[in-house]
């Protein structure tokens, strides 16, 4: 949403400054700072207000003052560094920055009449909020970034004032995540023998972990099914303890996580996760079957405690938003999520889904089968892009269902770390089957705002989502017999549910939509990643039935630029559908648009300015032609709804043939008709 104002002055800004910093205080209660002013400046040569953070302002001590500068004052300048050391001497400020908008330098306020350098400086923060100039803090985006470097500005402060320099050893982002890993892979690889020889003597055992990889969809597509549960297992452990160890940065009445010689894991640990778990996370923290598969060798028990200890002799206080984001984003490389069960959709494929699909200034959104949470990141980024919404309230708009444990820590960690400073940050993430999910169900979920006197939760009703976004699990043929037999009549009932007598043959993902469609409203748009072959496959009829009539077919895009699902053998399309009025008379004007992209997305998207107008832009390529054409790299053949849906209804066994429209060249139907 672009602001329509034009002007702005620093007395505006000033204000808007300290409206941030009294918000971020009144968050922040454990940090005993009263609150921000500006105040009638003291030196007789200052003009502006001066920006004040105080821990007494009757007692006359201040903690923070703040010499704001507008972006094209260089910060350097050492008349400017005298001046607000002057400044905070009078307020009796602990600290003081100088701060041009774009970069700041934070110092300890020197003593009676002792000078600051430059080499006094405590932190320096780089150009990263994207103003140039006053009048930018009106846009969103960059008001963003200025609200998180000031917050960074004053946790900086208080984490110098609370720990002291050096008290502990300062996280580096490299080996860090290289001693976790290292952690991680020595657990995975215990656990993996374990599995393998516990197998051995356990028929059950194997087929609960078969059961496993078929319901996650990932039987088939993975070499070695026990090595990715051993990594499911390991990487989820440790990421709880990680986020454990983050979330008490904000959380300090969380206890420190501490275990001795003789406890075990992960029921050592439970008591811990519980704590968290009366206040939210309840994708990371619930415990599961996975946890307790098999138990973890004494090694492993002892690699866990001694991971513990060492993580607990770093300086988490002073960690910084940026350095904890990069650890998570690190931890889990994404070739090695595909070992793990966990396939991803390329993002620019994600994107253009969120694009094609998502409307309007608060757009209700669902990924039932979220995995690593791909979606629900462009639909985070999209909605931001265009509406300008809030962290918390981007949250609140986002929600993602998955049978995986691993897979919803991994989404709700994804979600989370996108502003790690905000501490009312609840992903709605909901592990489980989407199948058990029905619109109106509740949910629970942390109130608005949590104070340690109140975390009761609040009973939330699964809305009706205004879109439904994702790339649900595909099976292939020869495990479908596989799924367990109540999972199957689950997904036929579900089919039932909404009117569909579904095929025997019916592949896992056509369920996905026919469920979604109880959580879909008129005008509501479903966006997925299909495998290309039901374009053809008999038990498709049903599915293409549905498609011109409840569901109106808006567009199936295939590439034969690129693949794009490339990490499991699939040919894959793009399949956007909208849910219609039932048989309002307008289907007569109805098109189906068939989209073969004709060179990948990114070279789609080349250009300049900004990613998501460009994806608009793309989508409105897709959307706009009401008559087949085709140049050098969308081919678009549009064909008339009734003339589809007459045909299937003249022939109710049989299914169209709808990749003949994605793969022939226009000129075909220009000699034999069939489409507009
Ligand atoms: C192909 S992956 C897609 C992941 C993600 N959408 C992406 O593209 O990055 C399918 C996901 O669906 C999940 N899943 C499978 N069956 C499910 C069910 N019945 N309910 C919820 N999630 C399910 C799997 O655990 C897996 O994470």
């Amino acid at each position: 949403m672009k602001s329509k104002r034009r002007s702005t002055n620093e007395m505006e800004f000033q204000g808007q400054v300290v409206t941030w910093l009294n918000e971020n205080l009144s968050k922040h209660g454990g940090m005993g700072l009263e609150r921000a002013t500006q105040e009638k400046p003291r030196k007789t040569s200052g003009k502006r207000n001066d920006l004040v953070v105080w821990q007494s302002r009757i007692g006359e001590i201040a903690f923070l003052s703040i010499e704001l500068k507008t972006p094209d004052t260089p910060i350097s300048d050492p008349v400017f560094l005298a001046d607000a050391a002057e400044k905070a001497q009078q307020w009796h400020s602990r600290y003081f920055v100088i701060w041009n908008m774009r970069e700041a330098e934070l110092y300890p306020t020197p003593a009676g009449i002792a000078r600051i350098t430059p080499a006094d400086r405590l932190y320096r923060w780089g150009a990263s909020t994207g103003a140039d100039q006053l009048v930018d803090w009106l846009k969103p985006e960059v008001a963003k970034r200025l609200e998180h470097q000031l917050r960074e500005i004053l946790d900086r402060a208080w984490n110098h004032s609370v720990a002291g320099e050096g008290a502990a050893v300062a996280i580096d982002t490299e080996i860090f995540v290289t001693r976790i890993s290292a952690a991680i892979n020595a657990l995975r690889g215990l656990l993996h023998r374990q599995i393998t020889s516990a197998t051995k003597g356990s028929r059950k055992l194997r087929s609960t972990i078969n059961k496993i990889a078929i319901e996650q969809g990932f039987m088939g597509f993975v070499e070695d099914v026990d090595y990715a549960i051993a990594g499911q297992m390991g990487y989820r452990l440790i990421g709880q303890i990680l986020f454990y160890l983050a979330l008490r940065r904000q959380q300090p009445a969380l206890p420190a996580l501490s275990l001795s010689r003789g406890d075990k894991v992960p029921g050592a640990l439970s008591a811990y996760w519980n704590n968290v778990r009366r206040f939210d996370y309840e994708a990371l923290f619930k415990p599961h079957a996975l946890d307790t598969l098999v138990e973890i060798p004494a090694s492993g028990q002892f690699l866990i405690r001694h991971l513990i200890d060492q993580l607990a002799s770093y300086d988490w206080a002073s960690l910084t938003d940026d350095v904890l984001g990069s650890v998570f984003e690190r931890l889990i490389p994404r070739e090695e999520q595909l070992l793990l069960g966990q396939f991803y959709t390329p993002r620019p494929v994600a994107d253009l889904l969120a694009a094609l699909t998502i409307e309007g200034r608060r757009p209700l959104v669902l990924d039932p089968g979220c995995g690593s949470g791909t979606f629900l990141m462009s639909a985070y980024d999209f909605i931001a892009s265009r509406t300008g919404l809030r962290h918390k309230d981007l949250l609140a708009t986002i929600w993602g269902f998955d049978l995986s444990p691993f897979a919803a820590e991994l989404a709700a960690i994804n979600l989370f770390r996108q502003d790690l400073s905000e501490f009312e940050n609840f992903p709605r993430v909901v592990t489980g089957n989407f199948f058990d999910r029905d619109p109106g169900q509740t949910v629970e979920f942390p109130p608005p705002h949590v104070t340690h006197d109140d975390m009761s939760k609040v009973p939330t009703p699964i809305p009706i989502f205004d879109s439904i976004i994702g790339n649900p699990p595909y099976l292939r043929s020869q495990n479908q017999d596989d799924l367990d037999s109540r999972y199957r009549a689950q997904l036929f009932s579900a089919a039932a549910r909404v009117g569909i007598k579904a095929p025997a043959k019916t592949d896992l993902f056509a369920f996905f939509i026919y469920h979604a469609m109880r959580f879909m409203q008129v005008g509501s748009r479903l966006g997925f990643v299909t495998p290309a072959s039901w374009l053809t496959a008999d038990y498709a009829v049903t599915l293409q039935r549905l498609l011109t009539r409840e569901l109106r077919l808006v567009a199936i895009i295939a590439s034969n630029a690129e693949s794009l699902f490339p990490q499991v053998d699939v040919n894959a399309a793009l399949l956007v559908a909208e849910k219609a009025a039932p048989e309002a008379g307008h289907e007569g004007k109805s098109l189906l648009r068939f989209v073969t992209l004709k060179a990948p997305i990114a070279a789609l998207l080349a250009g300049s300015g900004d990613y998501w107008d460009r994806m608009v832009k793309l989508t409105d390529r897709i959307y706009d032609p009401d008559k087949s054409c085709e140049d050098s790299d969308i081919r678009i053949t549009i064909v008339p709804l009734a003339q589809e849906r007459d045909a299937l209804a003249a022939a109710p066994k049989s299914a169209r043939n709808w990749s003949k429209y994605l793969r022939a060249p226009l000129s075909y139907y220009t000699l034999f008709g069939g489409v507009a």
